[in-house]
Order: C-alpha cells, then sequence, then structure tokens
C-alpha cells in the first residue's frame, strides 16, 4: 500500500479556486472533473503494458497497451459522479460501478443504498472515487464491498483528504494505493475537512 500526495502546481491552483466560497456551482463542478483527470494521470502511471503488432502507415511496428482486463471507475453516489466524468474523458472504455453511500450527519457512519458493479469487476482494476476523504467511513465501506464481491486491485482517489480518514483507511485497508490531491489539516467537530471546500455533494449539485 502506498499514500500519494499530489504536489502538481496545476492541481494545487485548481484546488485553490474549488476551496472559495463564492466559486460558482458550474465553475466547481467543471473543476471536479479537471482535477479528478490529473490525478487520475498519475494513479495510472503503473498500468501494466503489453506490446502489440500494430501497422503505421508506414511499416510495421510494436506498440503499447494497457495489459490484460481494462479498468472499471467506481464513484461514490452522489460527489464522485463528476470525477468519474472527468477520468472518462482520458479511459473513455472503462466500465463504470456505483456505490451509493451517505453520512449520517449525526453518527457520522456510512449508509449504504446502492452497489451495482460490472459482472466482471473482480477481473478488473477498480479506481474508487470520491472528492472527500473526511473520517474514512465512506471509503472503508466502499472497499468493503468491492472486496465482497472478489474485487482485490483496488485504487482510491480523492481530492481533499483528513488525516483522520488516510490513517483509517490505511488501517484498515493496507493494501490499497490512495491518490490525495491535498492532504488538509485535520476534521471539525462536525467532521469536516479543514480548511477543506465545505460539503463537495452540495457544491457540485447547488443543493443547501
Ligand atoms: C461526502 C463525501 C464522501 C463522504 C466523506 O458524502 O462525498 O462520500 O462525505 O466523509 P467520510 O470520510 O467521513 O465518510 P456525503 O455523505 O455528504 O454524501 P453526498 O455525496 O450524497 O452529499
Ligand atoms: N464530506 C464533505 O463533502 N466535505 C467534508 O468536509 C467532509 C465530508
Amino acid at each position: 500500500m502506498s499514500v500519494y500526495i499530489m504536489d502538481h502546481p496545476l492541481i494545487q491552483h485548481k484546488l485553490g479556486i474549488m476551496r472559495r466560497k463564492t466559486t460558482s456551482t458550474k465553475e466547481f463542478r467543471d473543476l471536479v472533473s479537471e482535477v479528478a483527470m490529473l490525478i487520475c494521470y498519475e494513479a495510472t502511471r503503473k498500468l501494466p503494458l503489453t506490446e502489440i503488432e500494430i501497422e503505421t502507415p508506414i511499416e510495421k511496428t510494436t506498440a503499447r497497451e494497457i495489459e490484460g482486463k481494462k479498468l472499471c471507475i467506481v464513484p461514490i453516489l452522489r460527489a464522485g459522479l463528476h470525477m468519474a466524468d472527468g477520468i472518462l474523458n482520458l479511459i473513455p472504455n472503462a466500465k463504470v460501478g456505483h456505490v451509493g453511500l451517505y453520512r449520517n450527519e449525526k453518527t457520522l457512519e456510512p449508509v449504504e443504498y446502492f452497489c451495482k458493479l460490472p459482472s466482471d469487476a473482480s477481473e478488473r482494476e477498480i479506481f474508487i472515487v470520491d472528492p472527500m476523504l473526511a473520517t474514512g467511513g465512506s471509503a472503508v465501506a466502499a472497499v468493503n464491498l468491492m472486496k465482497k464481491r472478489g474485487v482485490r486491485k483496488i485504487h482510491f482517489l480523492c481530492l481533499i483528504a483528513a488525516p483522520e480518514g488516510v490513517e483509517r483507511l490505511t488501517r484498515e485497508h493496507p493494501d490499497v494505493d490512495i491518490f490525495i490531491g491535498n492532504l488538509d489539516e485535520r476534521l471539525n467537530e462536525n467532521g469536516y475537512i479543514v480548511p477543506g471546500l465545505g460539503d463537495a455533494g452540495d457544491r457540485i449539485y447547488g443543493t443547501k
């Protein structure tokens, strides 16, 4: 297991715009997709390649393509959906599963309401995406759901994480690689990431 924290200037610049409370719903939503694409670029760096024979207009040669069964993106609803949209721009042939989870406002524990994965998910490399890793409860529950369905190669991608969430996810699922846009300071008494960006789902969909 490894934890990768992105220090790319483009990611930091875009996260800075997203954090501002004056950023509009449309701009926020577009930036979720853009930052997800940039994190995905790093998260797919180690995918195994295989050589294939091809023919260019000039001659036969070998090219490299991603080996084996392709990938599966699994957004945690709701906020992960726009991350998945961004990543599909880079990997249009990836399959998509969905996990529905929301946090109980009092206990902060995740409540599951939906899970639908491709039938061959266990043969694929899975990228769970959710903008926020706060207490880690939702991420741990999503990984539990994947593992129950036989999935073994799992990566977790988020835009912003709290140290508490990273600690919980690495403790409960040490085999999962975690890719983080920025590691923030802490959680507040309501379980929100500080300084964070507020409630990601509400900011993407203009609810609240
Ligand atoms: C947010 C976020 C994560 C979760 C993170 O979702 O998108 O799924 O909270 O918090 P945790 O690490 O403490 O579990 P939320 O529950 O607000 O649902 P929503 O996306 O439907 O708004
Ligand atoms: N979920 C969010 O959307 N934001 C936080 O800061 C914590 C959990």
